[in-house]
């Protein structure tokens, strides 16, 4: 994960603003007298949900966290990004520890490329090729998952790496061999079914080796290296994150076998978790793809636990998470190939996480002492979100009815009395304010917004083709809300080729503008290209336009609600209110 995700992801708009003025609630947004003018009545207004803020008063300018940090601090992009990083615990890559990372990518690539072809020329490979047929792995998904072969001997893969210019050096820090305790190096895997594990954006960070010869451990897998670091990777999301983006729905398989059956079948919203609960960093991944979320995951009674434990840290307070309960003894893996049809049922009938919750936790208390029910209500309180409609929340007061006995009238007044203690515990812990019900759901829908694709679509446009700079004058930089977009336009204004761009960002924003540039494209033409363009452009205006308005309606009726006092901030909204007006009239008049 680049630093600028790491620190987006962990971005908390109110809590960055909070440092700098004192917020008080307003509805669904924050208000506060501007930090960045002297104002008597506050025309500064937070949009949690949103991710960002707007001061209406005399800076009538707004953004994300980073542009706030960079207007506070008086920071450049990048400055303010490691201001944000430092706050946030979140580790900087010293820039040494990233240029020395492409030798190592560039190694675990011509390995992936190694393996592959031993499996499909080599004598050693035709067992291997034989073991796959029979577990009905197609030839398309060995090329596709590029799976390969590690040669049964110690030091193939290591000579063929020193061939190309690798140092054993390289070699070691890259997680490819194994070094004895006499020093002397060999190769890491032998005669190991070979999983290249990808990141997102599809580089390869290490390998998992299946044994095939009853060897120990099943898999082995590289170890942490600067390169891997197996918290941060769902196995496959490289192929995945098109479908689950599709699907809105992401579903989590344990093992590599698994994933890959999946994507044979078509079912393309499916990652590995590679065996092990996943992190905060791998939900957070998924909760910025899609809106839902499935474990299909060992039903066994060691499995449950392990669930039931993930559900109460990594995916708490996300909601529309279910759990598939595959038959006992059967991995989605043979599911699949034996029974593809049953698969989406068996995703789509998987038990909602109270359910799940209802069926495991109840049996571990004893509901008939007042001591038994009151630690079993303090456990479900911190399980649901008090976000559930009404149907469900009256479904599973009955529950609690029937598992404890007491009233409707006592159940939901303990109810509120736990969550009331929990919201004061949470409070208390964080020592700022939080929306009285919502954070993780506030930090989802940002993180969702984060997946700007409309403004990274136009910036990659106009990356690819130095002759569209004369179409984009009516590109202006505020319809860039994401501010590491609204840097790279900035700064792409101000040259005429990429390679001087490149020279122009410093290093946490030039990893984002190779994203850009390796963005993929279908075709174009020129005159393609141009409308596309204009398309966008227009599209960027008219998105930032209704940002605008959404947000001063909001502040407009908070303040007409409170009434009098805010009687300056609502001529400063009339008028900006008016301003907008005119803006989209001379749009219409345009003919948008
Ligand atoms: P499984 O044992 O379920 O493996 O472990 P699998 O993927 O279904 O493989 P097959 O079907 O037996 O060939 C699930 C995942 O846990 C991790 C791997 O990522 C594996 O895919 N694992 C398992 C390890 O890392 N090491 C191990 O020794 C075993
Ligand atoms: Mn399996």
């Amino acid at each position: 994960m680049s630093l600028l995700d790491d620190v987006k992801a962990r971005l908390d708009i109110v809590e960055v603003v909070s440092g700098y003025t004192s917020l008080t609630q307003a509805g669904r947004n924050l208000k506060a007298r501007c930090p960045f003018h002297s104002e008597r009545t506050p025309s500064f207004v937070v949009f949690p949900e949103r991710g960002s803020w707007r001061c209406f008063g005399a800076c009538a300018e707004g953004g994300d966290a980073i542009r706030f940090v960079m207007k506070a601090e008086n920071q450049s992009f990048s400055e303010a990004l490691r201001t944000l990083a430092d706050r946030l615990g979140v580790q900087l890559p010293s820039r040494r520890a990233q240029e020395a990372m492409n030798p190592l990518l560039r190694a675990n690539e011509e390995v992936a490329k190694f393996y592959h072809r031993h499996l499909l020329d080599s004598e050693e490979g035709a067992d291997a090729q034989a073991y796959l047929e029979e577990r009905g792995v197609s030839q398309e998904t060995v090329a596709a998952f590029n799976l390969g072969l590690s040669p049964t001997g110690w030091e193939d893969m290591k000579n063929h790496l020193a061939g190309q210019g690798f140092t054993d050096a390289q070699m070691l820090q890259a997680g490819l061999l194994h070094r004895s305790e006499e020093g002397r190096t060999r190769d890491l895997f032998h005669g190991r079914l070979m999983f290249p594990i990808k990141d997102a954006r599809g580089h390869t960070v290490g390998f998992g080796g299946r044994e095939l010869d009853g060897g120990q451990p099943k898999y082995l897998n590289t170890p942490q290296s600067p390169l891997f670091d197996k918290s941060t990777i769902l196995w496959g999301m490289d192929v995945a994150s098109e479908g689950i983006r599709l699907k809105g729905e992401a579903v989590v398989v344990e093992g590599y076998m698994d994933a890959l059956m999946a994507h044979q079948h078509g079912f393309t919203n499916v990652v590995a978790s590679m065996g092990t609960a996943l992190t905060t960093q791998q939900v957070e991944q998924l909760t910025r793809l899609a809106k839902s979320y499935v474990l299909a995951l060992d039903a066994d009674a060691a499995g449950q636990e392990a669930t039931l434990r993930s559900l109460e840290s990594s995916w708490k307070g996300v909601d529309n998470v279910r759990i598939a309960l595959l038959p006992i003894g059967k991995d989605p893996d043979d599911l699949i190939r034996q029974a593809p049809e049953l698969w989406p049922e068996v995703i789509s009938t998987a038990e909602t996480k109270i359910e799940f919750f209802f069926r495991l936790v109840p049996p571990r208390y004893d509901l008939t002492t007042t001591d038994g029910q009151s630690e079993f209500l303090t456990k479900f309180s911190g399980w649901v979100t008090y976000r559930e409609d009404a149907i469900e929340q009256d479904q599973y007061m009955e529950r609690l009815t029937a598992l404890t006995g007491l009233t409707r009238h006592l159940l939901e007044e303990a109810l509120q009395l736990k969550r009331q203690s929990l919201l004061q515990a949470a409070a208390s812990k964080t020592q700022r304010y939080r929306g009285p019900d919502k954070p993780l759901q506030v930090q989802v829908a940002a993180a969702a917004s984060k997946q700007d694709q409309l403004e990274a679509y136009s910036l990659a446009l106009l990356l690819r083709d130095p002759a569209l700079k004369e179409f984009a004058e009516a590109l202006r930089p505020e319809f860039f809300h994401e501010s590491e977009n609204r840097e790279v336009y900035l700064k792409w204004a101000e040259c005429s080729i990429l390679e001087e761009l490149r020279e122009l960002v410093d290093a946490p924003l030039r990893e984002h503008l190779e994203t850009l540039v390796d963005r993929d494209f279908p075709s174009m033409d020129q005159k393609e290209r141009t409308e596309a363009l204009s398309h966008c452009v227009r599209r960027l205006e008219e998105r930032h336009l209704r940002e605008l308005r959404t947000q001063l309606g909001a502040s407009l009726s908070q303040a007409q609600e409170e009434g009098i006092d805010d009687s300056l901030v609502v001529d400063e909204l009339h008028k900006q209110d008016k301003r907008f007006k005119e803006l989209f009239s001379t749009r219409v008049r345009r003919g948008y």
